[in-house]
């Protein structure tokens, strides 16, 4: 018998996650419930989920519960879920910034509880998902979650003092590649190229980057020096970044997202 898996929302993530881990969730029951129902019967009409009519119902039901509305509506969920949780079960909040304590606080007597930050690359199998679990969950649980988000791409534990730098260093970072693939595409359509092939260049230029980092283990660096001959059309790139303060720029970029963050949650 598998396990019924709820989820509070029905936005881009939760669709995302029914999407890709489609396979994961063979033989378990799913189950959303949304504050607006339209958008939970509109993801029951594209994938094999029943819409509750409740939180309560939602809660009820569950063995699991990925909690994915919006930070600022965690509270109110939470507090009309705290009452129907099911003792055994395990929560998992995805909300930006949401703690640990600050959901806890709502239970006279808190379930298994785990916090994640997900991103929306495992729509395509690349994702990469920061847990952190109460030192209550029994291991065996933690790593359930862990295998859940790793067939959808990498999966890793990490302290929650950390959520504020994952939410913008992989939460955020999908946006920031994004930019800087469209800025390197744009480069090379000012240099005569048609603008698909430019973006399919650019995306595969860098995912490839990625994949050699990942796989390698080298210092980004050393992998730089490995691309950047004497003289050669590289240096004269790089040169143009770090007049630019490029490394700086991004720096900032991950600073400020992360500062962002802290400032959402205080
Ligand atoms: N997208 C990502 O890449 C990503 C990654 C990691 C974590 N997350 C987290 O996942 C959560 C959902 O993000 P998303 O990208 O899926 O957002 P989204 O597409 O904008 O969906 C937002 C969800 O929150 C619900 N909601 C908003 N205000 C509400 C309220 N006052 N009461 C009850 N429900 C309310 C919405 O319900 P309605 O349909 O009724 O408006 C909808 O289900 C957020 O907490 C976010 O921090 C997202």
């Amino acid at each position: 018998m598998g396990r019924t898996i709820g989820f509070m929302g029905a936005g881009k993530i939760v669709e995302a996650m029914l999407t890709a881990l489609a396979p994961a969730f063979a033989g378990d029951e799913l189950v959303v419930w949304n504050r607006t129902p339209a958008r939970a019967q509109s993801l029951a009409s594209r994938f094999p989920v029943r819409v509750a009519a409740s939180v309560r119902e939602l809660a009820e039901a569950s063995d699991w519960i990925f909690i994915a509305v919006k930070p600022h509506a965690v509270a109110k969920v939470v507090s009309e879920a705290c009452l129907h949780v099911r003792e055994d079960a395990f929560v998992i909040s995805m909300a930006a910034g949401v703690t640990l304590d600050s959901i806890r606080g709502h239970f006279a007597s808190p379930p298994r509880l785990a916090r994640i930050m997900p991103n929306l690359p495992l729509s395509v199998g690349m994702g990469m998902t920061a847990v952190c679990a109460d030192p209550s969950v029994p291991r065996e649980l933690v790593d359930a979650l862990l295998a859940l988000f790793s067939t959808v791409g990498r999966a890793r534990i990490v302290e929650e003092r950390l959520f504020d730098t994952v939410t913008a260093l992989s939460g955020s970072g999908p946006a920031f590649a994004f930019l800087f693939i469209e800025s390197m595409a744009d480069g090379a359509v000012l240099n005569g190229m048609d603008r698909v092939q430019a973006y399919e260049f650019a995306a595969q230029t860098v995912m490839g980057a990625a994949r050699i980092v990942l796989d390698s283990a080298r210092h980004p660096g050393e992998l730089k020096d490995v691309v950047a001959s004497p003289a050669g059309t590289t240096m004269a790139g790089i040169v143009s970044l770090e007049r630019k303060a490029f490394r700086a720029i991004v720096m900032d970029a991950i600073d400020a997202a992360a500062r962002r963050s802290r400032e959402l949650n205080s």
